[in-house]
């Protein structure tokens, strides 16, 4: 497994990112709030999605949370008097945020959600927003939107009716109930659950296992899907077509299809 060592912290400290070989980590850093997110640390997590972005050394990002009780119980409640009270404050905060997410959303590179405990509103919305799922046992999955009396906007409810449908999310946005990783992964909402000691060996190991594929087709796998979920009126179509040519005539496919034959392990550049 290798060293989490080179740490950069964001946000006073409570988004905190490590690198090594090839795989980039951002911790949401808040245990004593559970890892509330307050609009500092949607920044702080901004700026550690650029930096990891920007770094050419990391090929795959793992988002997890400290503390081993959350990975992000949502926004921090404790600000919403001064900076959500109001639909005018709320627009407001709702851009400043959103920014945040909108990187997440369009990043060039995979993304893994490493849940253990709880996964609740905007911990949600950024689980979702990863490429993929991986979560402990024990973690606890919910959006308690209508608990607060807060309207939970579209891009969130489009993720999570792409990835549960439309009558999961409908309960869980009528009840606001929480529920446990066994249901959350019989109803897609992810993709593996594993024993909570496992959880974070289990992660690295896929993480591990991008980043040593080929780069370029990691990356036309990423655009065409993304493609594949926008209405078809709104797909880029040249976007995959550059893609896939630029993958078909890379030296890693050539690299790819030589180690195949001479049965040996592929080195990939990303070129
Ligand atoms: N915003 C601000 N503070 C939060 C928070 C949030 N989203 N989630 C937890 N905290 C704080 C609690 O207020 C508490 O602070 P305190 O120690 O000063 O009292 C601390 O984190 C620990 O929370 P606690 O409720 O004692 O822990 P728990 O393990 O029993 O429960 C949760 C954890 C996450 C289930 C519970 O805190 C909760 O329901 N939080 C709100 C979740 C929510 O509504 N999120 C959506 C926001 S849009």
């Amino acid at each position: 497994m290798p060293d989490l060592s080179h740490e950069i912290s964001y946000a006073d400290g409570k988004i905190i990112t490590h690198t090594a070989d090839g795989v980039g980590v951002i911790t949401f850093n808040n245990p004593d709030k559970r890892n509330a997110m307050s609009l500092e640390m949607w920044e702080g997590f901004g700026e550690a999605l650029t930096s990891l972005r920007d770094d050419d050394a990391v090929r795959v990002v793992i988002l997890r949370g400290a503390g081993g009780k959350a990975f992000v119980s949502g926004a921090d409640i404790s600000q919403f008097e001064k900076t959500r009270h109001n639909a005018a404050a709320s627009e407001e905060y709702g851009k400043r945020s959103a920014a945040q997410r909108a990187l997440l959303a369009d990043y060039p590179k995979p993304t893994i959600a490493c849940i253990q405990g709880f996964c609740l509103g905007g911990g949600m919305q950024v689980a979702m927003l990863a490429d993929i799922r991986i979560a402990a046992q024990s973690s606890q999955f919910g959006i308690p939107a209508a608990r607060l009396g807060i309207a939970y906007g579209f891009d969130g409810l489009r993720h999570l009716v792409s990835l549960v449908g439309p009558s999961w999310a409908r309960l869980l946005m009528y009840t606001g109930i929480r529920i446990d990783a066994a249901e959350a992964l019989r109803i897609g909402l992810i993709e593996r659950m594993v024993p909570d000691d496992q959880l974070w060996g289990e992660t690295m190991l896929i993480a591990e296992t991008i980043s040593t594929n080929a780069p370029l087709a990691i990356k036309a796998a990423k655009i065409t899907i993304a493609q594949v979920l926008k209405d078809e009126s709104g797909r880029d179509m040249d976007a995959i077509k550059t893609i896939g040519t630029a993958c078909m005539d890379s030296a890693d496919f050539r690299e790819g299809r030589q180690a195949f034959m001479e049965k040996r392990k592929p080195q990939f550049s990303g070129k």
